[in-house]
């Protein structure tokens, strides 16, 4: 990088206000709605984040009425976004702060650094875009411009490359002027996200590629550089739909549960068919397969079968026989509800109607 932070910051502002995405998180200063975004784009695309942050906010327009909502229709707001530990950690942080001692959303960087579930990233971008003040905000569209302008070819999950772009980063916004750093830190995402793309970087449409060590050298669409991810786990699954009375066969997940604890989901064993005997259902043996479905959970790649079912044994504690009406109100898991479409797809009556809802 040849030219002065001042004079690339400059630039990439200038670039920035002639035109970006009109997204609905930068129409806000509100702290609040802020960190809702971020935490919603955390793993999720920008537009299918959009609708659900909508929505989100229409039901929960403040931080006291997250705060005041009960948990289940905190979770059953966040249908459809997956990752439901994001929703729990956003109520869980709300009642946390409203209970405090001055009960309003903290204003500095520390301060949110030290709450849960906000980490360096998000307190960087809430406390640029909300109050201004001069933090980087590193996630991934951020690193790849800087890895490329750099021409870093070190591993950027690891601590060296990562303490070099943080330090350029760093630079770059203490050059911002005072009520410009929310716009850098939307800026730099702006960039990584439209022109700095994975493979094919438009370069010629990138305000800092006079000055990117990456173009210069051929390297920029192959950086940055991240070390290879394990092999994924592979996995069967054998989901159980069982019918009485218009009622399907559920159960909840246990509380201490380390994956969607709490959540409802359909019976379901590791394996083929012959697993879910042992729950109960002795008939899936020859079971009817209704359809399957692909889900993946960090590293493990589940292939899932849903089975039509008989059930014959007594019910748990945790079961419980759902009509299609109560399913809309219940928090679901993602196996769960994708199982459920496909009993939907299937034409199985039971589970349509005001099951749609949930999912
Ligand atoms: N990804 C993460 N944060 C974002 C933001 N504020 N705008 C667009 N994409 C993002």
């Amino acid at each position: 990088m040849k030219a002065a932070p001042d004079v690339l910051a400059a630039r990439l502002l200038a670039w920035y206000r002639a035109d970006h995405r009109a997204l609905p998180w930068r129409l806000t200063r509100d702290p609040y709605r802020i960190w809702v975004s971020e935490i919603m784009l955390q793993q999720t695309r920008v537009e299918a984040v959009i609708p659900h942050y909508e929505t989100f906010l229409r039901r929960f327009p403040t931080l006291t009425a997250l705060a005041q909502a009960s948990e289940e229709s905190v979770l059953a707001s966040w249908a459809g976004l997956g990752y439901y530990r994001r929703a729990r950690m956003l109520h869980a942080t709300s009642k946390r702060v409203v209970s405090g001692d001055d009960g309003e959303w903290p204003r500095s960087y520390s301060q949110m650094r030290a709450l849960p579930g906000i980490g360096d990233y998000t307190a960087a971008a809430i406390a640029s875009i909300a109050f201004d003040e001069p933090r980087p905000a590193l996630d991934g569209n951020a690193l790849r411009v800087l890895s490329r302008m750099a021409d870093e070819r070190r591993d950027i999950g690891a601590g060296p490359a990562r303490r070099a772009l943080g330090g350029t980063a760093k630079d770059l916004m203490d050059a911002v002027p005072r009520g410009s750093r929310g716009d850098f830190t939307q800026a730099l995402i702006e960039l990584g996200a439209v022109v700095c793309v994975p493979r094919s970087p438009r370069c010629e449409r990138c305000p800092w590629s006079a000055e990117c060590s990456g173009l210069a050298a051929g390297s920029a669409p192959r950086l940055p550089v991240k070390a290879a991810r394990s092999v994924p786990r592979r996995v069967n699954l054998s989901v159980a739909l069982a019918i009485r009375d218009q009622r399907v066969l559920m159960r909840q997940r246990p509380s201490d549960a380390s994956v969607m604890p709490g959540f409802w989901e359909l019976p379901m064993a590791s394996g083929d068919a012959s697993a879910l005997f042992a729950l109960g259902f002795p008939s899936c043996v020859e079971g009817e397969e209704l359809g399957s479905f692909a889900h993946s959970i960090t590293n493990t790649q589940y292939t899932v079968r849903v089975y039509l079912a008989e059930f014959e044994g007594s019910l748990r504690q945790d079961q419980r026989w759902v009509s299609a009406r109560e399913m809309s109100g219940l928090p679901l898991s993602t196996i769960g509800r994708k199982a459920l479409q496909v009993a939907r797809d299937s034409g199985v009556a039971a589970v349509c109607g005001g099951a749609a809802g949930a999912a």
